[in-house]
This record gives structure tokens, C-alpha cells and sequence, in this order.
């Protein structure tokens, strides 16, 4: 039976690269039915409001979405809505792997790093406020309850996929209290889910250091939520940038597939957008909703363009003298 997928376009390059997504994911056969809903800017401009009610019952109802981007002001203006779908579906899991791709020249050819972030904790909870004129304070929320759930996520999904090894990146020798909370959560689960696991933990900084000069030491990483979001960045460099880089957030109950990157504003509506790491997001989805051979159909596809060395076919990002839509009907093409 076909299953319903919210598709939130979003903002900036969001509506180019969901559409060729989706073109791809329906050339290779996937039962879905695509359920297209506003939230971003442009929704506030149509609908009134950046994140509106029919979105989040939609999500809801269905419990499963591939997002585009949505642009969050800096500085002033609405709270992210990345943050806040997070938070409201309690999305606490990001999974975000990054992995060498065939055929694609980087500084490394042998990445294949698994990233999980807490989604929902830490500096996210968007706590702040001016104490006096010029003085402000943001609050990092750790909890004992969010530590561990995240903590168990990562072993169990080690555990299930037969991943060599967890590190924890941190700061407690600064952060002694929340960070150290986060690795007290982190050793409790390690010693329940026994020693096939190898545990690492390393202080971030140098942790940084490491990643960028071997990272090849590395097999899972766990991380809290601010950690997360900038180490995510840091490994997508590893591997070719924002552009092949995809991610999914999940939960209890829902899940919400996205690429790692942004609406990418500088080079929205110029057919420059890399499709793939939504499209490598939207694998993800369809492993999650065990459409496994769809799946594995688009990833060969894929595989194949970039081996091909087609340069007319790839996204400048990544070298080529194509766009968005070439590469789509490359895709297409090779399924
Ligand atoms: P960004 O990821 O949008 O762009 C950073 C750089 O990477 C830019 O030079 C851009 O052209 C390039 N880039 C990003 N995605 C690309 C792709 N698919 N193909 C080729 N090049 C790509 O990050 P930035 O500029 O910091 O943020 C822009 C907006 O996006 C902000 O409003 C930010 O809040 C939002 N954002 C939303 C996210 C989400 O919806 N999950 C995640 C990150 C940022």
C-alpha cells in the first residue's frame, strides 16, 4: 500500500531540489503518495503564518515527511522552524551519515562517519534573555531523561548495524555539568549494551583536529545538540560539502528526512542547487518505510552518475557544469 509523505518544498533552493527529488524517487518506482505542504517564508507570504496548523496536523496525521529548507532569520524574528518541528514532534534523533561517494574527488576517499545528534536539547532551547542592557544569558537545558534517550539510540542503532565503535565528542572539562551529564549518560549506555562496542570519548576541539586529519578513526560519532550541528557541517567538508550530505530526524513516532544543508539563498532560483542530499535523504526515508529495493535502486543510480564522469551532469558544487534539473534526468536516465 502507498504510503503518505508530507513534502514540505520550503524555502530558497528548497522547491528546486524537492522537485527533482521527487522526480527521481517516482522514476525509481517508490509507493508514495506526496502530500505538499507550505511552511518557510513563502507560506507566511500565501498562508499567513510560517508554520501553518494544516502542515503540522498533516504531519501529525502521517507521521512521516521529507522537508526542504526553511530560512530562519539571524539575529531577530521567528524562532527557527526547524527547532521548533523538532521539538513539537519530539524528534529527539538526528542521523546524519556522511560517506564518501564513488566517483566524487575529495581529500579523503574513505569516509564513512555516522553522526547522531541530540535534537531537541542544549543551546537549542532557545532560553534567552537580556539581564541587564548589554548583558545576555542563554540557557543550555540538559536533561537526564534526553541524554539517555539519545544515548540509547546511538548503541541500538551501532548495535543493529554492526558498527565498530561510538565517540563521544564534548566540552564537560568546561561544561562540567551539562557535558558531563551527556557522558554519564553515554558510559550507562555503553555498559548495558556490553562491550562489542568500542567507546571513545575526546574533547571537541581536539576532536575536530582528529576528524580532519584522519578520518578514517572514526565510525560513530554522538554529540549534543550544538556539538552536533556544527561537527554535522565540519564531516560534510570531509566529504564533498553541504551538497551530498543528507539527514533524517527521528522519533518515537515520526520522522522527518532533510538534508543537512540550508536554503542556500546566493544561488536559489539559478538551477545550481546539488539535489543529492535530499535525494540521499529521501533514501533514507525509504529504507526507514522499508521500501528497501526503491532504495537501493536510486542509490546505484546515483553511484553510477558520479562514476560516470559526466561533468554535464553534476551541480557545480561538486565540479560539474550542469544544474539541478541535469542531474535529475541523469538519475532518472541511469534507473
Ligand atoms: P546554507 O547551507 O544554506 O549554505 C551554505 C553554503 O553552502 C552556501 O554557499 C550555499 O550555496 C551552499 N549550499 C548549500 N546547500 C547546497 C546545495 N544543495 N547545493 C549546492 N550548494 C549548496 O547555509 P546558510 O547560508 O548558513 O543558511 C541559509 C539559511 O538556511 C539560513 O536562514 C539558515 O537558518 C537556514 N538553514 C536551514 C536549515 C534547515 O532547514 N534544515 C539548515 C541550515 C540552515
Amino acid at each position: 500500500m502507498a504510503r503518505t509523505v508530507c513534502l514540505i518544498p520550503g524555502d530558497g533552493i528548497g522547491p528546486e531540489v524537492t522537485r527533482a527529488t521527487r522526480q527521481v524517487v517516482d522514476a525509481a518506482g517508490a509507493e508514495l503518495d506526496w502530500l505538499e505542504l507550505p511552511a518557510g517564508a513563502g507560506a507566511a507570504e500565501e498562508h499567513g503564518d510560517v508554520l501553518p496548523q494544516q502542515t503540522l496536523e498533516a504531519i501529525e496525521e502521517h507521521r512521516l515527511a521529507l522537508k526542504g529548507p526553511l530560512t530562519t532569520p539571524i539575529g531577530k524574528g521567528f524562532t527557527s522552524l526547524n527547532v521548533r518541528l523538532r521539538k513539537h514532534f519530539n524528534l529527539y534523533a538526528a542521523i546524519r551519515p556522511v560517506r564518501s561517494i564513488p566517483g566524487l574527488k575529495t581529500r579523503f576517499d574513505d569516509v564513512e562517519i555516522i553522526v547522531i545528534r541530540e535534537n531537541t536539547e542544549g543551546l537549542y532551547s532557545g532560553l534567552e534573555h537580556e539581564v541587564i542592557p548589554d548583558v545576555v544569558e542563554s540557557m543550555k537545558v540538559t536533561t537526564r531523561t534526553g541524554c539517555e534517550r539519545i544515548a540509547r539510540f546511538a548503541f541500538q542503532y551501532a548495535r543493529e548495524r554492526q558498527r565498530k565503535s561510538v565517540t563521544v565528542f564534548h566540552k564537560a572539562n568546561i561544561m562540567k555539568l551539562s557535558d558531563g551529564l551527556f557522558l554519564d549518560c553515554a558510559r550507562k549506555m555503553h555498559r548495558e549494551f556490553g562491550s562489542s562496542i568500542e567507546y571513545n570519548e575526546m574533547i571537541i576541539d581536539a576532536g575536530c583536529m582528529e576528524i580532519v586529519k584522519d578520518p578514517s578513526r572514526f565510525d560513530m560519532l554522538l554529540l549534543e545538540n550544538y556539538n552536533g550541528d556544527v561537527v554535522s557541517d565540519l564531516c560534510a567538508g570531509l566529504v564533498g560539502g553541504l551538497g551530498v550530505t543528507p539527514g533524517a530526524n527521528i522519533g518515537d513516532d515520526c520522522a522527518i528526512f532533510e538534508a543537512v544543508h540550508g536554503s542556500a539563498p546566493d544561488i536559489a532560483g539559478q538551477n545550481k542547487a546539488n539535489p543529492m542530499a535530499l535525494l540521499m535523504s529521501a533514501v533514507m526515508m525509504l529504507n526507514h518505510i522499508d521500501q528497501r529495493p526503491v532504495a537501493d535502486r536510486i542509490k546505484k543510480a546515483y553511484n553510477a552518475v558520479f562514476s560516470s564522469g559526466d561533468l554535464d551532469a553534476l551541480t557545480p558544487d561538486v565540479g560539474g557544469r550542469g544544474g539541478t534539473r541535469e542531474f535529475a534526468d541523469a538519475i532518472c536516465r541511469a534507473i
